[in-house]
């Protein structure tokens, strides 16, 4: 599915947006829009090259190792299904992979944190080493982990920009979390950040 053009100039300012920017942990069952969707994607991972490639956040060697996926609960984002899609940079899409609200099982994959599965959103950035290692071999990793940040960030102040607020988070069971999503196993999950309107 094809998601609306992101925005490319919006109201709030940088240090705004950095100086307001905090880990949320409670959110609104209220529902975001596909635009909405499509900004926080695009933010994440999305092209930013005219006519090239090269992506909205730093890539060592521009390899890109890293995926981004939405977990969207029943209700959550106006006009699609519950489930779990991924992202797809080139066109600026999403595919549906695992159907059905996976909200609450990631959040018991994230050792029962369950403040997590009130965001109507999850989005959850994965690494798949091969894509680097094979350049850079175990300082690829390193590499990957370290983009994961630039990504959260860029979700964080997006998601501020555009009167949202987001969570973190790093303590998940890995194969869990690969288990209850139904993504590849070589998609290592590096970060899963709730977002939604703040309560
Ligand atoms: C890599 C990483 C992992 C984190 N994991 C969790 C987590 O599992 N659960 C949680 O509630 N917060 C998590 N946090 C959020 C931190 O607790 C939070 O960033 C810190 O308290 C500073 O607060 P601030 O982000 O509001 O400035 C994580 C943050 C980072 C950067």
């Amino acid at each position: 599915m094809r998601l609306p053009a992101p925005e490319l100039d919006g109201g709030v300012s940088l240090e705004k947006a950095i100086g307001v920017r905090r880990t949320i942990r409670s959110f609104d069952a209220k529902a975001l829009s596909l635009q909405q969707l499509s900004q926080l994607l695009w933010s994440a991972q999305g092209i930013t090259e005219q006519g090239g490639f090269k992506r909205a956040a730093p890539s060592a060697g521009a390899l890109y190792p890293m995926d981004v996926y939405a977990v969207v609960g029943a209700g959550c984002i106006e006009s699609l299904d519950p489930g779990v899609y991924h992202y797809n940079p080139e066109g600026h899409s999403i595919s549906l992979g695992r159907e059905g609200d996976a909200r609450g099982d990631v959040a018991r994959a994230s050792l029962w944190q369950t403040w997590m599965a009130q965001a109507p959103l999850n989005l959850v950035i994965t690494a798949e080493y091969s894509r680097i290692t094979g350049k850079y071999d175990k300082r690829g990793m390193r590499y990957a982990m370290i983009e994961a940040g630039h990504i959260g960030q860029n979700i964080f102040l997006q998601a501020q920009a555009m009167g949202l607020a987001a969570g973190i988070v790093g303590a998940f069971e890995d194969n869990k979390l690969i288990r209850v999503m139904g993504i590849k196993e070589t998609h290592e999950p590096l970060l899963v950040m709730p977002v939604g309107y703040e309560r």
